[in-house]
């Protein structure tokens, strides 16, 4: 399946790149955001929201588990699990049924409410390079396939890879 790669210098690419994102968003979505603490996943998912036009502050969801967010239509669902001692507090909190609706779920420490999440469409690793980040994107549904199909060419910068389809030529 397709995955994208991108280096992000500074903030300011990784806001960019959670805009990029927004750009054909399904009505439907589980997002996993991997990377250490302080690796951009907040971050990426403020880029995302302010490009759908949310007024308000996106807070980190460390503490509260989950943000919702209701813009340009769409439910949002930001949750962070960094704070579960176990698993099973995924299902002890009723979180479960917010994969079951219609709504774009992005969660960040997604491993520590394994095994109970669904499949992901879009699996987003960050990690720190240099005084910046580096982000990887790889496509884990048909549903992700076609979004990141769907996203305008990366800039120059970026390099994309598909294990799909080889490079022409
Ligand atoms: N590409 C980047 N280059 C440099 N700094 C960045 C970059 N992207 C984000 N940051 C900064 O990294 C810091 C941590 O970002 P953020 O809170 O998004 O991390 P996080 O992965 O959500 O961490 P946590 O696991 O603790 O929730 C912020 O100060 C943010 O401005
Ligand atoms: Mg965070």
């Amino acid at each position: 399946m397709k995955s994208l790669d991108f280096p992000l210098p500074d903030e300011a690419a990784t806001l960019a790149l959670g805009a990029l994102l927004a750009q054909a968003l399904p009505e439907r979505a589980v997002i996993y955001l991997e990377g250490d603490l302080g690796a951009g996943k907040t971050t990426l998912v403020r880029g995302l929201l302010r490009t759908l036009g949310t007024d308000g502050a996106v807070k980190s969801p460390t503490y509260t588990l989950l943000e919702p967010h209701v813009v340009s239509g769409l439910n949002l669902y930001h949750f962070d699990f960094y704070r579960f001692n176990s698993p099973d507090e995924f299902l002890d909190a009723g979180l479960d049924e917010y994969f079951a609706d219609a709504g774009i779920c992005l969660v960040e420490w997604p491993a520590r409410a394994q095994p109970y999440l669904p499949p992901c469409d879009l699996r987003i690793g960050l990690h720190v390079e240099g005084g910046g980040r580096r982000a990887r994107i790889d496509a884990e549904s048909e549903r992700g396939e076609a979004w990141l199909n769907a996203l305008a060419p990366p800039p120059a910068s970026a390099a994309a890879t598909s294990c799909a389809s080889p490079a022409p030529g």
